[in-house]
């Protein structure tokens, strides 16, 4: 839920607002959103920028907007932080905090925030037809913003080169701040290094490896010790692809590897296509070394997701945008248009001999939820055995978020499937369903309401996933619009948007086939 203060925008949301605004994710006041930009944690406050049209609600006018939160589920909005002018559109980057005032913007006792951006140059300009990366600075904690005089201050005289990630690297060397960018048509992360965040010099490039029919954009990269052993660290490489994501269009990858300071070395384990999937001539075996490669997300909508700079006790939380290339521009809301995905925090862990991304949601303990209105006759905890009757559990409430969380003992069952969102008659819903014998755990929105503005909204994905003991262990997050599921603590998430009937609020379980035991089952909600 956002709020929004200037004095330009009335208190009151115009009318047309609600439907489908999430209760916890982020959403524009009235206007367009695409990718988080600049995320930083700075003076106890959690910034996000993000790609914004502050005159419409598609793309275009590229522009930083800006909001910030002390919980990562709460935001305030504010003016537009870096607007476009007439010679460029602002294309994502990032914020450093400046705290050894190595730029010169601020003071050793008071760093300024600078941000990394791609200026995107329009005909006006004489870099016309390049993207490049600037520079801007705020001396208030993100507030204001001030364009450095010396933009641009990397140039490729490329037409693709952008969205810059910029953090501070210690190495053996000593410390400095390291670019990481994308010649996005060429399938390429490149690195730079500089001492000053106004002057670079290349190190290396990546790519094209793994996910590379579309073009490559908004790269991360950042260390995670194993399992927390800090005698293990690993560097993970994001790179968001569009189209040619696994679950169709828009999608995040990643890589993990080693970094020197110098170039990434991706582990023989997270290289599926050493020289991209287009090195492949059989389609078929494309499309299964596709399902072979690392994703962040299997769903729909999980892109451009980034990472905060600055988070305390080493902690990486990601952003992503909730939302996919091949019908952003078409969502039926007004007039607000596209939302964040929830913060989620990342971490390492071992899968089969292999470091492998886990991600939690950011959410309150359950004692900080609350509890969802009690309706007669249904009961949620566990131990019990599921059988072909669909149980109900609470309905979903219009303001809140709703936090599903089960363990589910699979037993003989050959289904086992939730239907949220649905229609009092059955008929109707979005389908989480998870097939033992196949392994796959499958988000279907075919029947999940409004699917009709896009050809290529109605949609079912699945990922692979493993029982562990027999177990299934889900969290969900249903907010308005969207079904976010974290399975096996985090080893598999699946993120899709649905635009429900306002009625279908129910929510079923049930097993098909044999019985399943449900040990624990919870829900709760979230304003
Ligand atoms: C990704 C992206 C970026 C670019 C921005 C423009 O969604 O295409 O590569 O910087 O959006 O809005």
């Amino acid at each position: 839920m956002s709020t929004f203060l200037d004095a330009a925008h009335p208190e009151t949301p115009p009318a047309g607002t609600t439907r489908f605004r999430p209760a916890v994710h982020f959403t524009a006041r009235d206007t367009w959103l695409n990718d988080p930009n600049g995320l930083v944690f700075h003076d106890g406050l959690y910034h996000l920028f993000f790609q914004n049209n502050p005159y419409g609600n598609v793309w275009g006018n590229m522009s930083w907007g800006h909001a910030t939160s002390s919980d990562l589920l709460h935001w305030t909005e504010h003016p537009v932080a870096i607007p476009c002018d007439e010679t460029e559109d602002i294309f994502s980057g990032s914020v450093v905090v400046d705290h050894g005032n190595t730029s010169g913007f601020g003071r050793a006792d008071a760093p300024a925030l600078v941000a990394i951006y791609t200026s995107a140059y329009k005909t006006a300009s004489e870099h016309s037809g390049t993207q490049a990366q600037s520079l801007a600075y705020s001396t208030n904690g993100g507030m204001t913003w001030r364009k450095y005089e010396g933009n641009p201050v990397l140039s490729r005289n490329s037409p693709h080169f952008r969205d810059p990630k910029v953090f501070r690297y210690e190495g053996n060397q000593g410390a400095c701040w390291v670019m990481v960018a994308v010649e996005a048509q060429h399938q390429k992360v490149v690195f730079y290094r500089s001492e000053d965040l106004r002057s670079w010099d290349f190190l290396s490039e990546f790519g094209p490896a793994n996910a590379d029919a579309g073009e490559w954009e908004c790269p991360d990269l950042f260390p995670l010790p194993v399992d927390g052993d800090p005698d293990n660290i690993r560097w993970v490489l994001i790179v968001n692809v569009n189209p040619g994501a696994v679950a169709g269009g828009s999608g995040g990858q990643y890589f993990v590897g080693d970094f020197d300071g110098v170039r990434f070395v991706p582990e023989p384990g997270s290289l599926v296509a050493p020289a991209g999937l287009s090195s492949f001539a059989d389609p078929e075996a494309r499309s299964a070394a596709l399902r072979q490669c690392l994703w962040l997300d299997w769903g729909r909508d999980c892109y451009a997701s980034v990472s905060f700079s600055g988070a305390s006790d080493g902690r990486r939380i990601i952003i992503g945008w909730m939302n996919n290339w091949d019908y952003a521009n078409e969502l039926p809301t007004a007039p607000w248009r596209s939302s964040m995905t929830l913060a989620r925090e990342l971490r390492l862990t071992a899968v089969d001999g292999s470091a492998r991304l886990v991600q939690q949601p950011v959410l309150p303990e359950p004692h900080g939820r609350e509890e969802p209105p009690a309706a007669a006759g249904i009961s949620t905890a566990g131990p019990f055995e599921l059988r072909n009757e669909a149980l109900r559990l609470q309905d979903a409430v219009p303001g809140r978020a709703q936090i599903i969380e089960a363990e589910i003992l699979a037993g003989t069952a050959d289904r086992i499937a939730f239907r949220i969102f649905g229609s009092s008659d059955g008929t109707a819903g979005t389908i989480l369903s998870y097939n033992p014998a196949t392994a796959q755990l499958s988000l279907d929105r075919r029947q999940s309401g409004n699917i009709g503005f896009h050809g290529k909204f109605a949609s079912i994905e699945s990922a692979p996933l493993v029982l562990e003991d027999g177990l299934l262990k889900l969290q969900i997050v249903v907010d308005h619009c969207s079904v976010e599921v974290f399975a096996q603590g985090g080893k598999v998430v699946l993120t899709d948007l649905v635009f429900p009937e306002a009625e279908h609020l129910h929510t079923w379980l049930s097993a098909q086939g044999g019985p399943a035991t449900v040990l624990n089952l919870a829900v709760s909600t979230l304003t």
